[in-house]
């Protein structure tokens, strides 16, 4: 998730990059970098922090005189996915002649086998990047053609990428390719620019040509060259950018948050990349760095966290116990550092947080660690506070939510803490066969995402009939009932409508006293052990007048109870909570846009609470 910006032309490249990784800049912010090729081979710098902090180097570094002799470039924003956000970290990474840099979005999945193979050959790496171990095996091939020796690296790597490649021995030259990572390339007059987005682009020209999976480009100033991995000639169109360049930064979408619900079907194949063994019906999950040995010794998972990410634990908390028969509770991360928690070293605490900067969640760490637990982080930002004090865990590899209303992350850690709870089961007592079912069930988490986005107009058009309501009810039982309080959560964060998550079978204990007539009660009704039971739940409700709004399993029987339904595709009642949270994101997004609520940058919010 971070940017790239490419140029080559009749223009000095340095502002030109520099003027792209701004408009890139909501993709990442860690660290940014750019290469210049001059006659006297390719100039580099690179900056920890904002691209600002870039802009800042080159004045103070690099001559007017040479800054304007450079018409070809390639620059990039990072945000960390392997490796702290060091300098040594940021792009552009160099092969081991330093006559070749490259520029890299996504992850290459076998870059250790890379890395130990060009090790044992003799090469140092600078860097904890995978990225590094790509533009070292270019190097490698390279014979004096740039483009073959990037497709003979290619055909080695998996993963995904967008890559941006300059050889100081073909001046005024990028390779660019893609394969899971999007690159768009600008065709300008007497000029070329590639760039991850075209947000990067429209301030030079609105001719495009996007790039498919397995292309590979040669581009100078005035000629664009595709091909394939196999060398075969291929015919792209231009293709005219219609949209404003505000509008792209956010991918055509209104909001952020429209924008990271809908990343989510790629979020949460991250997620999962490479770490689902369907064969032997396990997680990989190397960062945990617990053998089956440590993971039978456990005597206890204790999840801590706060708001969404506490909710995350909730739905974890049910995964553990059902799959692993392991003792699983979650506590907010507040309260756990206060209480005197009873941990100890049979005990693992995971620290589940979006920024890996709350506060609480950090001193919960702490607290955990002082008392001799074995501590994880479960963490989407790469280097932060909480994934360095704890040292082991697992990334989300959501990218960058810019959203303050959580979504992506959400689903992110639920993903993880499946695949947590199968290598735990599978250590445990899950047998073979369940476990490859379960994994066979997580691996489809991206399409069954996209059934629920594709509801899209028919979530609406349930939340205009919500919409002039300023009390809701989230009800589920089980592994839904987080689900309903973080429906719950994201309806009053971003509409300000006042909702309440609530158990369904407690509702009768109380709260079913504040019921009126067409009041909404959504109901998480698909299909699971309790069913029935939620099903009653819901009747009783119906009873009292309110309206009733099912969450159902796409295919299942009529709910007669239901004034409106929303389906989620058939799955596992654990993996169902990831769609089924999906189509209440979609809800509260479409109640808030309805009420006119400003989305992205809710009142009295903010993205992380780094204070107590
Ligand atoms: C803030 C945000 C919430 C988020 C919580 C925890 O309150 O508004 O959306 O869930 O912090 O953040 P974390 O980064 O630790 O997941």
């Amino acid at each position: 998730m971070c940017g790239i910006i490419g140029y080559v032309g009749r223009n000095a490249a340095t502002p030109v990059l520099l003027g792209g990784l701004r408009r890139l800049e909501y993709r990442g912010y860690d660290s940014a970098g750019l290469t210049i090729q001059q006659a006297g081979g390719l100039r580099t710098l690179r900056a920890v922090g904002k691209v600002a902090r870039l802009a800042d180097k080159v004045r103070a570094e690099w001559v007017e005189a040479e800054v304007a002799a450079g018409h070809a470039g390639i620059a990039h924003t990072r945000w960390a996915t392997h490796g702290a956000p060091t300098e040594a970290n940021a792009h552009p990474h160099s092969d081991a002649t330093g006559r070749i840099r490259l520029v890299h979005n996504g992850i290459i999945e076998n870059y250790r086998h890379i890395r130990a193979k060009l090790e044992a050959k003799g090469h140092v790496f600078a860097s904890e990047t995978d990225t590094e171990a790509l533009v070292r095996l270019i190097g490698e091939y390279h014979k004096g053609d740039l483009r073959q020796a990037v497709i003979a690296a290619l055909r080695r790597v998996e993963g995904a990428y967008g890559i941006a490649v300059l050889s100081a021995a073909e001046p005024g030259v990028i390779v660019v390719a893609r394969k899971g990572s999007p690159l768009v390339i600008g065709v300008g007059e007497g000029e070329c620019l590639v760039a991850s987005d075209p947000a990067a682009l429209v301030a030079h020209t609105r001719r495009v040509i996007y790039l498919d999976d397995g292309d590979v480009a040669r581009v100078t100033a005035d000629s664009v060259d595709i091909t394939d991995l196999d060398h075969a000639p291929i015919d792209r169109e231009i293709a005219e950018l219609t949209f404003e360049a505000g509008a792209v930064e956010k991918g055509g979408h209104a909001h952020f948050m429209l924008k990271e619900i809908h990343e989510q079907p790629e979020t949460v194949g991250n997620a999962l990349r490479g770490r689902l063994d369907l064969v032997n019906g396990t997680a990989v999950l190397s960062g945990m760095g617990a053998t089956a040995r440590e993971l039978l010794d456990f005597q206890r998972v204790v999840m801590v966290g706060c708001g969404t990410s506490l909710h995350a634990g909730m739905v974890g908390e049910f995964a553990l116990e059902e799959l692993a028969a392991i003792h699983a509770e979650v506590q907010p991360a507040a309260e756990f550092r206060y209480r005197n928690p009873l941990v100890d070293g049979r005990d693992l605490v995971v620290a589940i947080s979006q920024s890996g900067e709350t506060a609480d969640t950090l001193a919960a760490v702490r607290e955990a660690k002082d008392k001799g637990a074995v501590v994880m982080g479960l963490v989407n930002v790469v280097g932060s506070a909480i994934a360095r004090e704890t040292g082991r865990g697992v990334y989300l590899h959501a990218g960058p939510e810019i959203s303050v209303a959580s979504t992506k992350a959400f689903t992110g850690q639920v993903a993880v803490l499946l695949l947590m709870a199968l290598k735990f089961g599978r250590g445990r007592r899950l047998s073979g066969e369940r476990g490859q079912a379960l994994a066979a069930e997580i691996a489809r988490l991206p399409k069954l995402i996209e059934a629920v986005l594709a509801q899209d107009a028919a979530i609406a058009a349930v939340a205009a009939r919500m919409a002039g309501h300023d009390h809701a009810f989230f009800l589920g039982r089980g592994p839904m009932h987080p689900v309903a309080l973080e429906g719950a959560l994201k309806l009053k964060e971003i509409s300000y409508v006042h909702a309440e998550g609530y158990h369904a079978a407690e509702l009768k204990h109380g709260p079913i006293a504040l019921l009126t007539p067409g009041m909404p009660v959504v109901v998480l009704a698909n299909r699971s052990p309790v069913l029935d039971k939620v099903l009653g739940n819901a009747e009783e409700c119906r009873a009292r007048g309110a309206r009733v709004i099912a969450v159902v399993t796409d295919g299942g029987p009529p709910v007669a109870v239901a004034d409106d339904v929303i389906r989620i595709p058939d799955c596992d009642p654990l993996v169902a909570t990831i769609p089924a949270a999906v189509a209440l994101q979609l809800l509260a997004y479409h109640v808030a846009r309805l009420r006119d609520c400003p989305i992205d940058q809710p009142r009295n919010l903010a993205k992380s609470g780094t204070v107590e």
